[in-house]
């Protein structure tokens, strides 16, 4: 693109933006739908464009650690601290809501998910708007993550302006650390920054995991972040008679794993190294179903470091699905 077509880009996302319209932006984890926080109204349109039930609450991306006490109601130390360390970059805490932000981003619950992403892009769009956004994955609910200019607008097409910021380097979503207590930290979604990381940052303060009394949010939903080919995991060793089987009954076979593939499939290395892994996860599934396939085994793998939230979204999209 031309400097001058990307400075009209520029514009009329930030136009959109004032005016209460929802623009697809990049961050360092995957695309977002965003919309001025604020604003209940604007916020009701991301809802409608991604086909989200109200109750799921979206995640509010501010410009970095100075915003939190204007976005967070009474923000507890241990929440600076892991701001100040952690942002910008791919961390959300979750807090108590303040009364800036209406309950329609947050599906009337009393606690937020905060974020700030260090992606260029979205921090020159926070800077120059000078207000939260409001923003989700952008890709229609339970589907996958974009980690593209491009597979958003295979989704969306032109209904909105996307801004172009390259392939996300991160690829798979935030992690979310809950802090509504702050005693009790609980991790309900790994992500890019890593659980060791965390306990790290967290000087021996126990680390809880999502639990049955948690509001029932859309990460946490079994069936998520699922390609249009039916996922099954496989061990390694498995892999070769679960084609196999596939293939005699008439199945387009995708295979996404490291090492090789059984002939007859088509294959998708997971990524030499944790980052490889998770940055090209979403594309690699997208890719699967581009060709045309309608069965995709998968083979975990080892769940250190960010390769965890790889093993999470894979079992996401294994899950079994809600009938359409
Ligand atoms: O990396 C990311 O976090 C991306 C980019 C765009 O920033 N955003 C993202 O948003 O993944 P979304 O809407 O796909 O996921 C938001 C998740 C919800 O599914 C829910 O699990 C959690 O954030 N969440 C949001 N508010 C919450 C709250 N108050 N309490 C618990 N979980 C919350
Ligand atoms: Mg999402």
């Amino acid at each position: 693109m031309s400097e001058s077509a990307e400075e009209q880009t520029w514009a009329a996302a930030l136009a959109a933006l004032r005016a209460g319209e929802v623009v697809a932006f990049p961050t360092e984890t995957v695309y977002g739908l965003g919309a001025d926080a604020t604003r209940a109204e604007a916020v009701r349109k991301i809802f409608a464009l991604k086909g989200r039930p109200a109750d799921h609450p979206l995640i509010v991306h501010l410009l970095d650690a100075s915003w939190l006490d204007d976005y967070a109601l009474d923000p507890p130390p241990l929440a600076r601290r892991l701001a100040e360390r952690f942002w910008p970059g791919p961390l959300s805490l979750v807090l108590r809501r303040p009364p800036s932000l209406p309950h329609a981003v947050t599906g009337g619950l009393e606690t937020v998910a905060l974020r700030a992403p260090s992606h260029p892009v979205a921090q020159r769009l926070l800077r120059e708007l000078g207000r939260p956004l409001a923003a989700p994955s952008a890709n229609r609910f339970g589907r996958v993550s974009p980690t593209t200019a491009a597979h958003v607008r295979d989704e969306f097409g032109d209904e909105l302006v996307v801004l172009d910021g390259g392939a996300c380097e991160v690829g798979v979503e935030s992690t979310i650390l809950d802090l509504s207590d702050p005693t009790h930290p609980r991790l309900l979604r790994p992500g890019g920054v890593t659980r060791e990381q965390l306990l790290e940052a967290l000087e021996g303060l126990p680390l809880g995991g999502a639990d049955a009394a948690a509001p029932r949010v859309p990460g946490s939903l079994e069936s998520h972040y699922a390609p249009r080919a039916r996922v099954d995991l496989v061990l390694a060793d498995e892999l070769a008679a679960a084609c196999a089987r596939a293939i005699a009954q008439g199945e387009r076979v995708g295979v996404l794993a490291n090492g090789d593939a059984p002939e007859g499939t088509l294959h998708r290395r997971l990524g030499d190294d944790q980052a490889a892994m998770a940055q090209g996860l979403y594309a690699a599934l997208r890719a699967l179903d581009d060709l045309g396939c309608t069965q995709v085994f998968a083979v975990l793998p080892p769940e250190r470091g960010v390769a965890a939230a790889v093993a999470d979204r894979l079992r996401r999209a294994a899950a079994p699905r809600p009938p359409e």
